[in-house]
């Protein structure tokens, strides 16, 4: 795991998205695990800029979202605030500003007729698509990665779950009251990938901002693992991880000291300060 620590939301937004552009940059046709929640729209948005002014290009990127409330679908004749299906929010955040082709954008389909059989073919779909190469993941404040609420199964794979109080105070905050939707409207079930299939992605980029958030991600990265703390998972997982927090987040970290320590050795590797190889354990 590498840690990255940034001043604020601005610049840890940066940093995210320099990181997905890289990737890009490497492997035009990456396929890309996104997020969605108040956190990615920063990184989002940089994106965006990149895509416009440096033409960072995503005609052949392959993008797969977490999750999507089930019930809900997209619904392009309604007004923004009236439409709060995740696939909305990925189309006005980020897909309606670049040219990804609407062809290889997966996201769960809240309305889908028969949503365990929807659930199988959407692991297909990873599985063809040669897996996800980057995963874009923010943290609940219980703890969850995309909608793996506390007690989930850590193998757990693509299927519908029941989502927590606190998860439905958060998102009714956050976007819902705004709608003027009352709070038992809103929907209390999502399609959401699992655990076990985030786990299989080859690389990860976890993003935490906000005080609200330094006890969660204290507890995920370095509190036992635990399926009352999805993301915990974290710990679990063998390829390259990287987590991007503000201060605010990192707030409550114990090894704080030793994140920042490595960062800078990172830093000085790059520059070439510190020979060529990076050594083993600093990597993360
Ligand atoms: P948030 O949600 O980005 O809106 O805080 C994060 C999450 O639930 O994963």
């Amino acid at each position: 795991m590498e840690v990255i620590i940034k001043k604020n939301y601005e610049e840890m937004s940066r940093y995210a998205a320099e990181l997905i552009a890289g990737q890009i940059r490497k492997n035009p046709r990456l396929v890309l695990g996104l997020a969605t929640g108040a956190t990615p729209v920063g990184t989002y948005k940089e994106l965006i800029r990149m895509h416009r002014e440096e033409g960072l290009d995503f005609s052949q990127v392959i993008t797969f979202n977490l999750d999507e409330y089930l019930g809900v679908g997209i619904d392009l004749s309604k007004p923004y605030h009236l439409d709060q299906s995740y696939a909305r929010f990925m189309h006005e955040e980020l897909f309606a500003h670049i040219n990804v082709k609407p062809e290889n954008i997966h996201i769960p389909d809240g309305l889908a007729p028969d949503p365990e059989e929807f659930c199988r073919q959407y692991e297909e779909a990873i599985r063809e698509a040669g897996g996800i190469d980057l995963q874009v993941l923010g943290i609940g404040r219980d703890g969850h990665w995309a909608f793996n609420e506390p007690g989930s199964s850590l193998a757990s794979r693509t299927r519908v779950q029941a989502l927590t109080k606190e998860t439905l105070d958060d998102n009714y905050a956050s976007f819902y009251r705004q709608a003027g939707i009352a709070r038992e409207e809103m929907p209390h079930f999502a399609i959401t990938m699992g655990i076990g299939t985030i786990l299989e992605a080859r690389s990860i980029l976890m993003l935490a901002n906000g005080k609200k958030k330094a006890k969660v991600v204290a507890q995920a990265l370095e509190g036992p693992v635990t399926s009352q703390v999805t993301a915990s998972a974290i710990q679990l997982f063998s390829g390259k991880a990287t987590i991007v927090l503000d201060e605010e987040a990192a707030s409550e970290l114990k090894n704080i000291e030793y994140y920042r320590h490595v960062e800078k050795l990172q830093a000085e590797l790059a520059a070439g300060r510190r020979g060529k190889r990076v050594p083993e354990g600093v990597a993360g």
